[in-house]
């Protein structure tokens, strides 16, 4: 097997196997915004994908593959799926990285929900290494001397500072998918597990981020815990972290959406169809505002649900003349916490809807079902576009409405989504803890003037394609 010039690493990766009624084994595509920033180009560049299997159906295509995995499985791709011990794993994924560290880096942790660092906690965190020298290993197994290293996001953090021990010659970088916590809140962590985690990072050559904000959050982080030392630009912008004799130097990529594909794959027959079907549940002479998300906490849904509820509380004009078409599909339910999460969802929709419903009005259309081809139905139709999350690295539906959008759709945008950096001019900002606001501004999106609505988004969706997928991926290449 040839060593490849070029090594993704991340723990999803572009597919993902289940056993099916007959019990043959079924390979469907990886879900997740991280997945399709990278699956474009990746195929091109003969580089090797690392991931992480993630259940009993990759496990078992995993062992049965040996090194790769049947690229008839994978759109393609060169995969090599590591089968980590599942115990190993689930402390890993589910107890460091989506509840420590997604929590840590969204600022989730407020009280009474707060972090807990007891023995458990360690033995977690031992998971977490071994996990992160599993992906070290095969990483330096399949890069060729000299090859580029992509490692992705908060699950790999000690992956660049691992692989660097080994294998000197390799060019590593490491891009944070998400928001990068400031070092005030940072600092919640064990003061060994922040440093190790910076280091982590700091093994690579360059460490890269979705926006400005997330970079400099990161550079605090290094002079705050490490004492490291930032280097700046003319402006004053972080460029480079200098720490023990070694420079990282900072990126910054803002992932775009696919313009291409998406204006494609919103015009076949299932978006159609999804569409026909959504116009009957909205029902005639009646606004859509739609929202789009994991089941998640730092997306909000909750918070937006009760602002939905003050618009029509407040402006009963729109009692019976708006739907709010809310897709909330599941995410993690191995943790209580997310489970708890979509059930409050669920009972705060069916509040709304006892409290204000009518005969022939349903006023939250909750869909918890996974469904690409029906978001982008809802997409199409949308007249207002709720994107409300408490913290969010960028958000790419926030992108994904303007692009397809038929007739004009207006944003409200969280002001910390990374995506207000980009799309702010032309969307509604609002403080996602404000519910007062976020009802204000449903409203006023509401009553925006056709013309200023599709002239917003004609601008937003040019801003939200600058930077397509396929050049994300090259320019860090490049840069590295
Ligand atoms: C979102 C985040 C990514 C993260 C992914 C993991 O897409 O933006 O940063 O890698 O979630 O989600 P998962 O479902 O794999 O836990």
């Amino acid at each position: 097997i040839a060593a490849a010039p070029i090594v993704v690493a991340s723990n999803r990766g572009p597919v993902s196997y289940r056993r099916d009624a007959d019990g043959s084994l079924v390979a469907g595509r990886g879900g997740g915004g991280l997945v399709s920033g990278l699956s474009s180009i990746e195929r091109e560049a003969g580089a090797v994908w690392v991931c992480a299997a993630l259940g009993e159906g990759d496990r078992e295509a995993a062992r049965a593959a040996g090194r790769r995995l049947d690229p008839r499985d994978t759109g393609g791709h060169r995969v090599r799926m590591l089968d980590i011990p599942p115990g190993t794993f689930a402390a890993a994924y589910n107890g460091i990285a989506n509840s420590v560290l997604w929590f840590v880096h969204h600022m989730l942790y407020q009280t009474p929900l707060e972090p807990v660092f007891d023995k458990a906690f360690r033995e977690q965190w031992a998971a977490y290494e071994a996990y992160n020298a599993a992906f070290a290993e095969a990483v330096a197994e399949e890069a060729a001397e000299g090859a580029a290293v992509l490692v992705q996001d908060y699950h790999l953090a000690l992956v660049p500072g691992l692989l660097r021990a080994r294998r000197p010659d390799l060019r590593i970088g490491h891009f944070s998918h998400t928001p990068w916590a400031p070092p005030d809140y940072f600092r919640m962590l064990p003061d060994d597990v922040a440093g190790q985690l910076l280091r982590g990072v700091l093994g690579g050559d360059r460490a890269a981020f979705l926006t400005t904000r997330w970079a400099e959050a990161f550079a605090g982080c290094c002079a705050d815990v490490l004492g490291a030392e930032v280097v700046r630009d003319g402006e004053g912008r972080a460029t480079e972290v200098r720490f023990e004799g070694r420079a990282t130097r900072l990126g910054v990529h803002g992932l775009g959406a696919d313009g291409d594909f998406l204006r494609e794959r919103a015009h076949r027959a299932d978006v159609e169809e999804r569409m026909a079907a959504l116009r009957a549940q909205i029902g005639a002479d009646r606004r859509a505002i739609v929202r789009v998300d994991r089941t998640e906490l730092s997306k909000n849904i909750v918070r937006g649900l009760h602002a939905y509820r003050r618009l029509l509380e407040e402006h009963p004009q729109w009692r019976g003349r708006v739907v709010h078409i809310a897709f909330a599909y599941p995410s993690r339910q191995d943790l209580a916490v997310y489970r708890d999460y979509t059930a409050e969802v669920e009972r705060v929709a069916r509040e709304i809807n006892s409290a204000f419903g009518t005969e022939g009005w349903e006023p939250v259309a909750l869909h918890v079902k996974d469904d690409f081809a029906r978001s982008l139905a809802a997409y199409r139709l949308a007249d207002v576009a709720l994107v409300n999350p408490i913290r969010d690295g960028m958000n790419l539906v926030a992108k994904e409405v303007p692009v397809v959008s038929d007739h004009g759709c207006a944003l409200v945008l969280s002001r910390e989504a990374g995506a207000a950096a980009e799309l702010g001019d032309e969307a509604i900002l609002v403080n996602p803890y404000d519910v007062e606001a976020t009802a204000r501004a449903l409203h006023v999106a509401l009553l925006m003037d056709p013309g200023e609505r599709a002239e917003r988004t004609k601008r937003l969706a040019a801003a939200a394609t600058a930077l397509p997928p396929a050049r994300w991926f090259t320019d860090q290449l490049r840069a590295l």
